[in-house]
């Protein structure tokens, strides 16, 4: 199966699903990298791995449905079959999420449905929650909704701040995503209904 990765910034979920997908039994081929950042790092990586890249601002765009188009036809002309989002941060027009519902997947770095949006390890521990995690879940038309396909649990440890929380459940994120793909690409587990 192909697969295209959506990013915005450092990019280290992406090289997670890279560096999986270029073990030889691995079910899915890593075919684009598509950016909303010109300068997103992870964009380096992608290249150093001879994944081809497309950077388009969104900033171009006067409307959301205009850019999603420029998405839509960049996962075209790449034959795409899923796409993970990893750390893309735009949210999309109904229409375009509509259209790839079933076929996108995103990761979260928080027990979903808990703490969506914005600084989700800062939500954690300002719930005074013990534990925290990442979800990977299909991506549904609704920001951090959607059915989930994989979670992983870490422990909130005494002294945690946002970024010790987010280091650790980083971590996990690195091994669930490409696991979570590889279930769904084999067809193990499909979107309900
Ligand atoms: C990750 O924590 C991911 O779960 C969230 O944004 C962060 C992106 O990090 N959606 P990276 O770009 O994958 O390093």
């Amino acid at each position: 199966k192909r697969v295209a990765i959506l990013i915005s910034g450092r990019g280290s979920n992406m090289a997670a699903l890279i560096d999986a997908a270029e073990a030889p039994d691995y079910p899915a081929e890593i075919v684009g990298v598509f950016s909303n950042k010109l300068d997103a790092p992870g964009l380096d990586f992608a290249r150093d791995h001879g994944i081809p890249t497309a950077a388009v601002s969104h900033k171009d765009f006067a409307s959301r449905e205009a850019f999603d188009a420029v998405i839509d036809e960049t996962l075209a002309g790449w034959n795409v079959d899923y796409v993970c989002l990893a750390g893309f941060m735009r949210i999309f027009s109904a229409g375009f999420a509509q259209k790839w519902v079933g076929r996108m997947l995103n990761i979260h770095p928080s027990l979903l449905p808990l703490h969506k949006g914005l600084k989700p390890q800062q939500q954690a521990l300002d719930a005074g929650d013990v534990e925290s995690g990442c979800t990977v879940h299909w991506v549904i038309p609704d920001l951090d909704d959607g059915p989930t396909i994989l979670q992983a649990r870490v422990p909130v440890e005494l002294g945690d701040t946002a970024d010790t929380l987010a280091e650790r459940i980083l971590v996990e994120e690195h091994k669930t995503y490409p696991r979570a793909l590889a279930m769904v690409v084999r067809g193990e587990i499909r979107f309900p209904g």
